[in-house]
């Protein structure tokens, strides 16, 4: 019989990428993708993905979505208590092998993002499954409005100077998650971080991806956002809070280490300007 793999948040970004590289890496399982309602994923099921409904906040739904599935990669949401329920339903199930998406250094503060991730990995352990934490480091989407901004406006204005931050690409996160849920060799713990990187340099990095010279300013944080809202540039919120964190000493960046990640990956991580011009 096939092994039954099940990707949960198929229809987000990294559940779809999950679930396109697990097709390569694993050609004979059964994929399964976790779809929130009836009605979603349709063009998965297309690509031969078997699609099971499930709300994380509904346990009799989860343990019923997780029937025969042998292992699963479980892809996190920012609500703490609803998470319990899938690891229930695993529980239940006898799921064989789950791979979490947990946070990277869930150790050190993240936006409080740590507390749910954290508690996720403890409820893995005490309901004896066996587990790998996929701990991501930070996706580099997380600054598309900058780079929308330097395709528009030919700017890259940033307030965090010498901050420092590490990122990789969602596509890579996702690549690791199918490599280690079809292998299901990985220990309890693998640590995926990017390169540590400035903005500065992630400025640097963008104008190589566009191909043509941007104004790289360091701005005050008010005149940041206000040229990002001029320029009708969405998300510039998210961009900023990264950039607040950045300039965080303690937020233990500067330590990020690929080397954990590029190993399971068996490949180098896209330099940041490759990956920049990917979101371009
Ligand atoms: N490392 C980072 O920098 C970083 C940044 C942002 C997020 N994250 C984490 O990574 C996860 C995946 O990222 P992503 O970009 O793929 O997110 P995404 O595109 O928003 O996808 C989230 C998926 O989870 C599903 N989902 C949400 N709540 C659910 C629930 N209660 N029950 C069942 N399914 C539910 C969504 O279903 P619907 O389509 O029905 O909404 C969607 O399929 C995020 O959820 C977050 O925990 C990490």
């Amino acid at each position: 019989m096939n092994v039954k793999i099940m990707v949960t948040g198929a229809t987000g970004d990294y559940g779809r990428y999950a679930l396109a590289y697990l097709q390569k890496f694993a050609p004979d399982a059964d994929l399964y993708g976790l779809v929130r309602r009836d009605g979603q994923g349709a063009d998965l099921s297309k690509r031969g993905i078997h699609l099971r409904v499930g709300d994380y906040a509904n346990l009799p739904a989860m343990t019923q979505a997780l029937r025969g599935i042998d292992r699963l990669l479980f892809v996190s949401t920012p609500t703490p208590a609803v998470q319990k329920n899938v690891v229930l339903a695993a529980q239940k199930n006898q799921v064989g092998y789950v791979a979490y998406t947990s946070i990277y250094r869930p150790d050190l503060a993240k936006f409080g993002l740590e507390r749910n991730h954290l508690q996720t990995e403890r409820w893995l352990k005490s309901a004896g499954l066996h587990y790998t934490a996929l701990r991501n480091d930070w996706y580099l989407e997380v600054n598309q409005a900058m780079f929308t901004m330097a395709k528009r406006a030919h700017a890259f204005p940033y307030f965090s100077t010498d901050g420092v931050l590490s990122f990789a690409l969602k596509r890579e996160y996702a690549e690791a998650g199918a490599r280690v849920i079809s292998g299901a060799g990985a220990g309890e713990v693998v640590n995926l971080a990017g390169t540590p990187v400035t903005y500065p340099e992630l400025g640097a990095a963008t104008q190589a991806a566009v191909g043509h010279a941007l104004r790289i300013q360091p701005v005050t944080e008010t005149a940041f956002m206000s040229q990002m809202t001029q320029a009708g540039i969405m998300g510039a919120g998210v961009a900023d809070a990264y950039q607040q964190y950045a300039c965080d000493p303690q937020n233990g960046a500067r330590d990020a280490d690929s080397t954990e990640f590029e190993r399971l990956l068996g490949h180098p991580l896209t330099p940041y300007a490759a990956a920049i011009r990917e979101l371009l």
